[in-house]
C-alpha cells in the first residue's frame, strides 16, 4: 500500500471498464427488468384483469420487440468481448489455474488483493450471467418465431406448417386456419422445450442476479471500495497496484 509523508493511503486511478461495457451493462439491466415485469404480467395476466387473445397476443408483441433491444444490446457486448479491447474480452473472465483457491487463502491471510477487473469469484458468476442471458436470448428468439411468427425464424415457421397451397404469410398466431396439422405437431416438441428453458433460465437469472448484487456490496462495504461507482465512472481508485494490471 502506498502512503504520503502524512501516512494517509495514496489511491491511484486506473482505467477499468470502457464506455460501450458500461453502457451495455446498465441498458442491459434496465431492460432485463424491463422484460421480467412484462415477463410477470404474460405470466399472471389474469390476476392483472387482463383477458382475450389480442391482449395476449398484445403483451406477446410488446415482449418481443423489447425482447430484440435486450438481444441486440447482448450480441454486441458478445461481439465486444470477442473483438473490443482486451479488457472487455470475455477470454479474461476464464480463470486461470488455481486463481480462485489463491484469491482466497489471500483472503483468509488477511491480505486484500485489489483487481482492475472482476476478482476470480466474480469472474464464476459473470461467466454464469452472460450464459444465462444468452441462454434466454435464443430461447425468446425461437420462442417468437414459433409463437408468434416473429423474426428471425418466424418466416421458416410460417412456410413449415402451412398447408398445401396456402400462403404462410397469410397464418396468424393461436388461429389453425390454414396450417397443416401434423407439421404444426412436429414443432411442439421443440416449441415447449425451448418455453420451459426460457421460463426457468429467468428464475436462475433472478436469482444469480440477487446474488451478484449482494456480492458486490459485500466487496464495496467489506474489500474492494467503488467498485459500484468503477461501473459508472469506468475508473477505479486503488491503493495497490492490481493482480490483473496488463
Ligand atoms: C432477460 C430477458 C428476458 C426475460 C426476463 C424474459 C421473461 C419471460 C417470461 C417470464 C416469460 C413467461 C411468460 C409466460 O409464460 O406467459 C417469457 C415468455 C416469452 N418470451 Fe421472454 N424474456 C426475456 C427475453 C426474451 C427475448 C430476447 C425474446 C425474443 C425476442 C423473448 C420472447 C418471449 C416469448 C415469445 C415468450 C412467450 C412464450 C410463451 O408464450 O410461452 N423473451 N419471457
Amino acid at each position: 500500500m502506498q502512503t504520503n509523508t502524512a501516512g494517509e493511503v495514496r489511491l491511484s486511478r486506473y482505467k477499468a471498464w470502457d464506455l460501450p461495457t458500461r453502457l451495455f451493462h446498465w441498458i442491459n439491466l434496465l431492460l432485463v427488468l424491463l422484460m421480467m415485469t412484462i415477463g410477470g404480467v404474460m405470466m399472471f395476466k389474469s390476476d392483472f384483469g387482463i383477458s382475450g387473445l389480442d391482449a395476449k397476443i398484445g403483451l406477446k408483441t410488446l415482449h418481443v420487440w423489447i425482447g430484440y433491444a435486450f438481444a441486440i444490446n447482448l450480441a454486441f457486448r458478445l461481439l465486444w468481448g470477442l473483438f473490443g479491447p482486451i479488457k472487455a474480452r470475455l477470454g479474461k473472465l476464464l480463470p486461470k489455474k488455481g486463481e480462485l483457491a489463491g484469491y482466497r487463502a489471500a483472503l483468509k491471510k488477511g491480505e486484500n488483493p485489489q483487481y482492475l477487473g472482476h476478482n476470480p469469484a466474480g469472474k464464476l458468476a459473470v461467466i454464469a450471467l452472460f450464459g444465462l442471458l444468452t441462454l434466454i436470448m435464443v430461447t425468446g428468439l425461437v420462442r417468437a418465431g414459433t409463437d408468434i411468427f416473429y423474426p428471425p425464424l418466424g418466416g421458416m415457421v410460417q412456410e413449415y406448417i402451412a398447408a398445401d397451397g396456402v400462403e404462410p404469410a397469410s397464418l396468424k398466431p393461436y388461429d389453425d386456419t390454414g396450417v397443416n396439422p401434423d407439421k404444426a405437431a412436429a414443432i411442439k416438441g421443440a416449441k415447449g422445450l425451448a418455453g420451459k428453458v426460457h421460463v426457468y433460465s429467468v428464475y436462475l437469472l433472478l436469482l444469480l442476479i440477487l446474488l451478484h448484487i449482494v456480492a458486490v456490496i459485500h466487496a464495496e462495504r467489506k474489500r474492494q471500495p467503488g467498485i459500484i461507482s468503477a461501473m459508472f465512472s469506468g475508473n477505479k481508485y486503488l491503493p495497490t497496484t492490481p493482480v490483473d494490471k496488463d
